[in-house]
């Protein structure tokens, strides 16, 4: 299972790849507002900047909620550096602009995803990467996970090519649920994917190797 961190803020982004252990980051337009980005050419700035810390797959958001503005736009996105993946939102234009870009060979990242059927249309139009967003689910009493359970059981029948990438991760459970059911990827906060190397009988059995060592050597 792949892990892509779920921001825009660039120590964090190095935080995690100097860990060794990430495959991409994730953006939306939200998360770039909280660094404080925007304006065209900071935007394009940013995510090219975020671009020369890993090694690929970065998602970028396009604004256009029309097909021709999506288009444009995603082109201009693409054009940033070979690692962007063009994210649009799961929609009538949406949906065009995904197959366009498949045609055109530009990944895309099919966002805003909360039902089985558009993940179906979604994967029909060619999107590189499905978005679920589980944690958004379980805020309105809906199981995000039984979600991603599902979309990778309809993706593995027909074996479409499209990559499930768990989304709106909130917690490490979230996480290992995603990998017990298969999902391809998840995306999501620093502070999942450093919450995965805690456990206190890890912190109490270095502590008390280190003591021991201490004590035979005489300190
Ligand atoms: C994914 O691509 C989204 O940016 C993100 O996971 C949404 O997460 P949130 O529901 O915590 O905002």
């Amino acid at each position: 299972m792949k892990f892509f961190i779920d921001t825009a803020n660039l120590d964090e982004i190095r935080e995690a790849y100097d860990l060794g252990v990430l495959d991409g980051v994730t953006t939306n337009p939200s998360l770039m507002a909280k660094e404080g980005i925007s304006g065209d050419s900071n935007v394009r700035a940013h995510y090219k900047a975020i671009c020369d810390i890993v090694d690929d797959k970065v998602s970028a958001e396009v604004i256009s909620t029309d097909f021709d503005g999506m288009i444009k736009e995603g082109k201009e996105l693409a054009k940033i550096d070979d690692k962007i993946v063009v994210k649009i939102p799961m929609i009538k234009d949406g949906v065009k602009a995904i197959k366009y870009f498949h045609s055109e060979g530009i990944r895309t990242n099919c966002t805003l995803v909360f039902s089985a059927g558009q993940a179906i249309l979604a994967a029909k139009a060619g999107a590189s990467y499905l978005s679920p967003f589980i944690g958004r689910l379980d805020d309105i009493s809906y199981d995000g996970l039984q979600l991603i359970e599902q979309i990778v059981h309809i993706y593995q029948t027909y074996g479409y090519d499209t990559e499930v990438l768990a989304a709106s991760v909130r917690h490490t459970m979230h996480l290992i649920k995603c990998a017990e059911i298969g999902a391809d990827v998840v995306t999501c906060p620093l502070k999942v994917i450093t919450g995965l190397l805690k456990h206190p009988l890890t912190d109490s059995g270095l502590a008390q190797f280190l003591a021991d060592h201490a004590k035979a050597a005489g300190k």
